[in-house]
């Protein structure tokens, strides 16, 4: 398994990290199963939310899977996130991100996180309320790292107004089909063409220059949560047939390849899998450990439907 040492951190982590967003449905044994087979493959780095599940409900769930298997606190990154209410409002206060830690805390069964996201901006956001409940939490000794998701540079220069501790990370949706903020910048001020439009003013290339690793969710569904592309051959006929013919190639699985894009990307990408599926985990550590040529990433690229000028 590829793996990175994250700017910023002390971190050394792999390159693909198990997200719990979907686990509610699994039995027990099978959630365990599930994190245990995540472990063996190299994965060591784990992505949850206080409103997975609802009411801490996927994080609680994995703190029984770790309780009941043989795998040490201290060999995973254990990472949550915080600021969406029950699906209904943002709140990034200092009362809520202090109560909602100790509760995701509880939940995990650990007396420290790795990584501590904010979830989505905050429209409301006041950068001091935060920076208070990342003081708190830093010298308590409750979170060991800090990170946005879905965030704009210009919102983490906001929060960085404010905030003391360095920014490390920016969970942002991407898979080949939904590839804005790689796309936007191979087609810069061309004309009449959408994916010219610059939805999150240089996020890549911000995210590079600052040192703040992305990680991408969703690297295998076609848009936002509406289903894989892998297989979908009504919408994206001519990428699945890449995606076979690369992946007879390379000697891995679809999955395979579709990892492989994204950790192709020299921005050392991490890979947030949701699947639930011990053998697609399996699948996707293969993949992470190929390098697509660059002929073959950039073909990958069009037959997903994107215009490479
Ligand atoms: N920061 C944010 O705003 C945000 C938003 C969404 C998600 N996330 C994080 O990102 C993680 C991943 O998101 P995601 O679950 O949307 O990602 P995903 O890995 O693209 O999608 C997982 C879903 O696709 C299915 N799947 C995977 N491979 C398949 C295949 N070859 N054929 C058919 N179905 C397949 C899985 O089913 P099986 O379980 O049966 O394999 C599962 O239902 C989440 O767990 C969460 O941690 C973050």
């Amino acid at each position: 398994m590829k793996s990175y040492d994250l700017p910023q951190t002390s971190l050394h982590a792999s390159s693909i990290i198990l997200g719990l967003m979907r686990i509610l449905k699994l039995e027990d044994e099978e959630i365990r199963r599930l994190v245990e087979s995540a472990f063996d493959v190299g994965v060591t780095m784990f992505d949850h939310a206080d409103v997975y599940g609802g009411g801490h409900n996927c994080e609680r769930r994995f703190g029984d899977a770790m309780a009941s298997s043989s795998i040490k606190r201290e060999d995973v990154i254990i990472q949550t996130k915080v600021g969406l209410v029950g699906g209904v409002y943002y709140d990034l206060s200092t009362d809520h991100i202090l109560q909602a830690v100790d509760e995701s805390l509880t939940a995990l069964r650990t007396d420290y996180l790795d990584s501590l996201v904010l979830h989505r901006p905050d429209a409301l956001v006041e950068p001091e309320e935060v920076a208070a409940a990342f003081d708190v939490l830093e010298s308590a000794g409750k979170v060991r790292n800090f990170g946005v998701s879905n965030c704009s540079p210009g919102q983490i220069a906001l929060l960085k107004t404010a905030v003391k501790q360095p920014i490390v990370f920016n969970q942002v949706q991407l898979s080949i089909t939904h590839a804005p903020i790689i796309a936007a910048g191979l087609t810069v001020n061309m004309a009449n063409l959408e994916q010219s439009n610059d939805r999150d003013n240089g996020l890549l290339d911000y995210s590079r220059t600052a040192g703040i690793t992305l990680q991408a969710w969703s690297p295998f569904q076609k848009g936002y949560l509406n289903g894989v592309f892998l297989g979908d051959r009504e919408a994206y006929p001519d990428l699945n047939d890449l995606i076979d013919e690369l992946a007879a190639e390379y000697g891995v699985t679809p999955i395979g390849i579709a990892t492989a894009w994204i950790t192709r990307h020299p921005a050392n990408i991490q890979v947030i899998l949701g699947t639930t599926n011990p053998g697609r985990v399996a699948e996707a550590a293969a993949g992470s450990d190929i390098v697509l040529s660059r002929e073959h990433w950039y073909r990958l690229f069009k037959a997903a439907g994107h215009t490479l000028p």
